[in-house]
């Protein structure tokens, strides 16, 4: 199996299976025009991160890299009438483009883009009603602690989905010295310490290579 059987595979899933509307392809239009990098999660991963968030019955979901916002439209659909997305993106730039993704798919109102470096937005939220549901997927050198501020924002029972956990199984390099694998080890330690969270990953191919995505669920304190 190589990239091409992979690609023809998410083909038929996304041809099956996943509706990409307009305002979703608009989104990678005006990403790929903009010149931002083509690494939003894939038709099929958005599906599932929708399908994920309603049946989590999220009313608040929590995102860590917006990019142009295709993730979060997708989780933003799922979202019952009242529920909010809110997203955290330290390219100001990136964060434009996204609020014009997510008004052009009518959802300007259940989105909120904060601009900033995540650790430091997260590291402000105190009295902000928790998360049920939590997509992290920025730096990834910060996923250790990404995952400790979204299990302490968000309520016992969310899930909290990381994205790229396996990047073409470098993940088992024990002295990479690549500060994104150092980061994804670090996030397994974490998710691995007593306590705080139940979690498992499961390894992926597809449009988006060979990869793979962490869930946890937050303990009960
Ligand atoms: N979730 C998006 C893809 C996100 S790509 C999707 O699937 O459509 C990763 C994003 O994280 C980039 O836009 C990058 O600018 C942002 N990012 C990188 N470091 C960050 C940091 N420290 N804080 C917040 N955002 C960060
Ligand atoms: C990269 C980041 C991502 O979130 C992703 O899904 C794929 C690649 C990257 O930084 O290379
Ligand atoms: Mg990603």
């Amino acid at each position: 199996m190589n990239d091409a059987d992979w690609n023809a595979v998410d083909s038929y899933i996304v041809d099956q299976l996943v509706e990409e509307d307009t305002a979703l392809r608009a989104a990678l239009d005006a990403n790929a025009a903009a010149g931002l990098p083509a690494i939003d999660v894939s038709p099929a991963q958005g599906k599932l991160l929708h399908l994920l968030v309603r049946l989590s019955g999220a009313r608040r979901v929590l995102e860590v890299g917006t990019l142009g916002g295709y993730s979060t439209i997708w989780m933003a659909r799922a979202l019952p009438e009242g529920g909010k997305i809110v997203s955290l993106e330290i390219d100001r730039r990136h964060a434009g483009i996204a609020e014009e993704n997510v008004a052009r798919a009518g959802l300007a109102e259940r989105v909120e883009i904060r601009v900033g470096a995540a650790l430091d937005l997260l590291g402000a939220m105190t009295g902000e009603e928790p998360f049920d549901f939590a997509f992290i997927d920025a730096d990834k050198q910060n996923n250790a602690a990404y995952l400790r501020e979204a299990a302490r924002v968000s309520r016992p029972g969310a899930a909290i989905l990381v994205d790229n956990v396996v990047r073409e199984g470098r993940v088992t390099e024990a002295d990479s010295g690549d500060p994104a694998i150092e980061g994804t080890r670090a996030l397994f330690d974490a998710l691995a310490a007593d306590g705080e969270v139940d979690a498992t990953a499961i390894q992926t191919v597809g449009a988006k290579g060979w990869d793979g995505f962490a869930l946890a669920i937050v303990s009960a304190p």
